[in-house]
């Protein structure tokens, strides 16, 4: 099944967005298979963010993420990955949709609340690193799937 890798952000935890960032992904019809929360140490946030580590504001970025404690998920589903990105919305808060994550809750990029994989790849990769211990992970059956999907249809 297909995996994304979405976290809470500092900023959302301290300002109390974790409840509904949570309702947004299972109203969606998502699936929660990890769960925790964790203060970031600074070789974690670089190894996550090491694609952006030439950039100007890499190191305002770790200090970001490192901050105070974040909200580390795995959501599983179907398309799970892109459909992550279109409920979170653009990077920058100001050019997001009204309506997402980013467009309803955040007014700047250095503060945007919440991170979602961008890729499959990465999606595995980042889970790798935030749910190597497996800890926070649980194996459990979604029994609503026929009331979300059509069983057996291909696309
Ligand atoms: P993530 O889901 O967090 O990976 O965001 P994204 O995929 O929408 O954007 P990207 O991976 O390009 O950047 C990662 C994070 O770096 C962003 O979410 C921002 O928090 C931060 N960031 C990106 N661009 C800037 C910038 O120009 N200035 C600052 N201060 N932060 C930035
Ligand atoms: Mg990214």
């Amino acid at each position: 099944q297909e995996r994304s890798y979405v976290m809470v952000k500092p900023d959302g935890v301290q300002r109390g967005l974790v409840g509904k960032i949570i309702s947004r992904f299972e109203r969606k019809g998502f699936y929660l298979k990890g769960l925790k929360m964790f203060n970031c140490p600074e070789d974690i946030a670089k190894e996550h963010y090491k694609d952006l580590s030439s950039k100007p504001f890499f190191p305002d970025l770790v200090e970001y993420i490192c901050s105070g404690p974040v909200i580390c998920m795995i959501w599983e589903g179907k398309g799970v990955v892109k459909s992550a990105r279109k409920l979170i919305g653009a990077t920058n808060p100001l050019e997001s949709e009204p309506g997402t994550i980013r467009g309803d809750f955040a007014v700047e990029v250095g503060r945007n609340v919440i991170h979602g994989s961008d890729s499959d790849e990465n999606g595995e990769r980042e889970i790798g690193i935030w749910f190597s211990s497996g800890e926070g992970t649980a194996e459990w059956t979604p029994h609503m799937e026929p009331w979300l999907r059509e069983i057996g249809r291909e696309d």
